[in-house]
């Protein structure tokens, strides 16, 4: 399989960070540096609730596409505090990350919850972001596969198809979230090429190879070559250097280059 084939995707996932001026400021910044990804390169920004409407408008007109952190799964109703995936389609935002570590560590996120929201989420006709991935006892334990298999098998029950064409998948290994600790080439590969084979498993190998797979993890500037590099991994969601003009766009350039 020719990785070109598949669509490379740089994300930033902003989580908890900036203010509406700030956020206007770093779209501001980055939409020039990545003017140039096109085509098969999508770049994405996953901001806060509070800065979708601001990245919206900021970025109309750019390569820079929106996305938000998080989406309920109910359509509506007696939910407070809660978003809706019609209230973010509406708006004009496309992608949403779902399931991310610190929703399951932080927020009771279980792997049901994760699939009622990826399916609440495409239905809605939002593209969703999914991430997997295993804490440093379950690796430490062997059980990294068992781990993965059974997030994405429990995160995609319900899905078709057709729909898994609105789905990427991101592997975030818990132990390199904000740590610094980034998994080694090698070990990205290995468990992004498992989650290929989990795809090609629950529906063909057809879809497996056309789906994008990154990797998340303290990714930065330096060590996003050789990670993007790798045949199973096609893109990365950024945290921490997704914060900085230059270094998303060192990441972003990586892919563009790949
Ligand atoms: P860091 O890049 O800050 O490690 O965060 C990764 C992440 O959680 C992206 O969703």
């Amino acid at each position: 399989m020719n990785k070109s084939t598949r669509k490379a995707i740089i994300a930033g996932n902003w989580k908890m960070n900036k203010t509406r001026p700030e956020a206007k400021e770093l779209l501001e910044a980055i939409k020039p540096l990545v003017a140039n990804a096109e085509g098969n390169v999508e770049v994405i920004a996953c901001v806060p609730f509070t800065n979708l409407e601001t990245a919206i408008n900021t970025t109309a007109g750019s390569n820079v596409k929106v996305g938000a952190e998080n989406v309920h799964f109910e359509k509506s109703g007696a939910f407070t505090g809660e978003i809706s995936a019609d209230m973010l389609a509406e708006l004009g935002v496309e992608y949403v990350v779902i399931g991310h570590s610190e929703r399951r560590q932080y927020f009771g996120e279980t792997d049901e919850t994760v699939n009622k929201r990826l399916l609440a989420a495409i239905g809605g006709g939002l593209k969703a972001i999914l991430c997997v991935g295993e804490t440093l006892e379950q690796r430490e334990q062997g059980i990294t596969e068992e781990v993965i298999a059974m997030q994405t098998k429990i995160a995609l029950q319900g899905t078709c198809e057709k729909c898994i064409k609105n789905v990427v998948i991101a592997y975030e290994p818990v132990w390199a979230i904000g740590t610094g600790k980034v998994a080694t080439p090698e070990q990205a590969q290995d468990v992004c090429a498992f989650i290929r084979k989990t795809i090609a498993g629950l529906f063909n190998q057809e879809v497996a190879d056309g789906i994008t797979i990154q990797y998340g993890g303290s990714m930065n500037a330096k060590n996003c070559a050789e990670l993007l590099a790798k045949p199973d991994i096609d893109g990365g969601l950024i945290g921490g250097a997704s914060l900085k003009a230059e270094d998303f766009n060192t990441i972003v350039q990586a892919a563009v280059n790949g």
